[in-house]
């Protein structure tokens, strides 16, 4: 059987987690394909919620087998706290597998994270300070580590000892700093995380194949989201990794042809988190309103969120680049109570209409939004579960979304919890 891919279609935190969990149900194993901790999936089951930042959102199923593929940078540390996290709340983490060729995000990524970032002063991209791009960038170098060298003492030292000898010079010589201690980290990690992370560390090529051969299903989680994406986002106000559909051949080992379903998430309305253009984005109260009521806050750096209308014209160009089969909105219930909802169907720059994605990104940050307004609904949507229990103005905005997209509307969520969710296409 063939992969099923989640993807965010706007700047992330679209619920992509929780639609993951959902689907999980039918799936054999979870694979995320790319990011790292940057990520925040909250999960919200029976009740409990959950935060997860690198394990699966499967996880919480017994069936499901949670792999972290190559394509993803993990911080050992973080990983063996979140399956701490997770084991002290009866959750099983034994099942979790970690691609061998994943690189490992090290103490000294995360401080070039951070003083990159005081560099770009009033510049900066707002990133979360994980580590990712530095990670991302050794990778590039071809210097990284990976989870296969912590199976290695010896290589493990040379690796980081070569590494160091340029990484060091960057940090005290740029930026005035202490270097890292080469033997200092090789003991943390090499008795401390290693034997922990060393029954998971596994050939997750082999693993999703021989799923896929077995005629199993699988589902590829993305992290972060197509306008973040490192070629198809707002440059440079992206992410350092691929979290567009493509994204999951190269980091999870897998072909065009295994993926035969692409459910691009999208939230009703959008939110940002750190620096870039926004063109639908709200100062107003309207956009409090999306804030507070939809709890607009990072589920992993605390930050809130900047919101803004739906935008049509970046769904569509999601549904080109990921090749959409079709749209999961989330968080329909956020508008409820508005007097009319706006979607962005169009940009102006300069004089010209642009019913696409401009692909000069100085053309995006003149761009002003081109509105449709439409009817709100005063009804709590939280409790429908099909589609025939909508009132007529959640129909029409829905319907509208999938005329401007092109993609069919599938599931929609209407509350955080794993049941407040129907179909609209049924
Ligand atoms: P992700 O990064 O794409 O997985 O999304 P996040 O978990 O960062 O942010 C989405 C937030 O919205 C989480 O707190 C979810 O519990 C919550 N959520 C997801 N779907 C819905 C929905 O349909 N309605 C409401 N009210 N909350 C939702
Ligand atoms: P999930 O998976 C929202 C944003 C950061 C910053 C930019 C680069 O929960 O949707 P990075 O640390 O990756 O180098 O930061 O990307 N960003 C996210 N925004 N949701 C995320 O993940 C994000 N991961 C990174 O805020 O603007
Ligand atoms: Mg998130």
């Amino acid at each position: 059987m063939p992969a099923t891919v989640v993807v965010g279609t706007q700047w992330g935190d679209e619920g992509k987690g929780k639609f993951t969990d959902l689907l999980a149900g039918d799936m054999s194993m979870v694979v995320r394909y790319q990011g790292g901790h940057n990520a925040g999936h909250t999960l919200v089951v029976a009740g409990e919620s959950f935060a997860l930042q690198l394990v699966p959102s499967g996880v919480l199923y017994e069936h499901v087998t949670p792999v972290i593929g190559n394509g993803v940078v993990v911080d050992p540390r973080v990983l063996i706290a979140e399956m701490d996290m997770l084991e002290s709340r009866g959750v099983s983490t034994e099942r979790l597998r970690l691609s061998g060729n994943a690189h490992l995000i090290l103490p000294y990524h995360q401080e070039l994270d951070a003083l990159y970032e005081r560099h770009l002063g009033k510049n900066k991209l707002g990133t979360t300070k994980r580590g990712i791009g530095p990670a991302y960038a050794d990778r590039s170098m071809r210097v990284g580590l990976r989870a296969q060298d912590l199976l290695d003492p010896r290589i493990f030292r040379k690796k980081l000892g070569a590494v160091l000898e340029h990484t060091n010079k960057v940090l005290t010589r740029v930026f005035n700093r202490l270097p890292v201690d080469a033997d200092e980290i090789a003991t943390e990690y090499l008795d401390v995380c290693a034997p922990r992370l060393t029954p998971h560390i596994a050939d997750a090529v082999a693993l999703v194949h021989s799923e896929l051969d077995a005629g199993h299903n699988i589902l590829m989680e993305g992290a972060q989201a197509t306008f973040l994406d490192l070629d198809h986002g707002t440059y440079p106000f992206v992410t350092s990794s691929n979290p567009v559909a493509g994204g999951a051949c190269t980091g999870a080992g897998i072909g065009p042809r295994d993926i035969n379903r692409v459910i691009g998430i999208a939230k009703a309305y959008v939110t940002r988190v750190g620096s870039g253009p926004f063109p639908t984005e709200l100062f107003d109260e309207v956009g409090d309103h999306l804030v507070e009521v939809g709890q607009e806050y990072g589920t992993n750096t605390g930050r809130r969120r900047r919101p803004g209308w739906l935008d049509a014209v970046m769904l569509r160009y999601a549904a080109r680049v990921n090749s959409l089969s079709e749209l999961a909105i989330t968080k329909l219930d956020i508008l409820d109570g508005l007097e009319t909802v706006k979607v962005c169907v169009a940009y102006e720059a300069e004089g010209e209409r642009h019913d696409q994605l401009p692909y000069h990104q100085s053309v995006l940050h003149k761009s002003t939004p081109v509105y449709e307004e439409l009817p709100g609904w005063k009804t709590d949507l939280s409790e429908v579960t099909e589609r025939s229990q909508l009132p007529a103005e959640a129909e029409d905005y829905l319907q509208f979304i999938e005329e401007q997209a092109g993609v069919p509307v599938g599931m929609v969520g209407v509350g955080p919890a794993r049941r407040q969710v129907f179909n609209f296409n049924a």
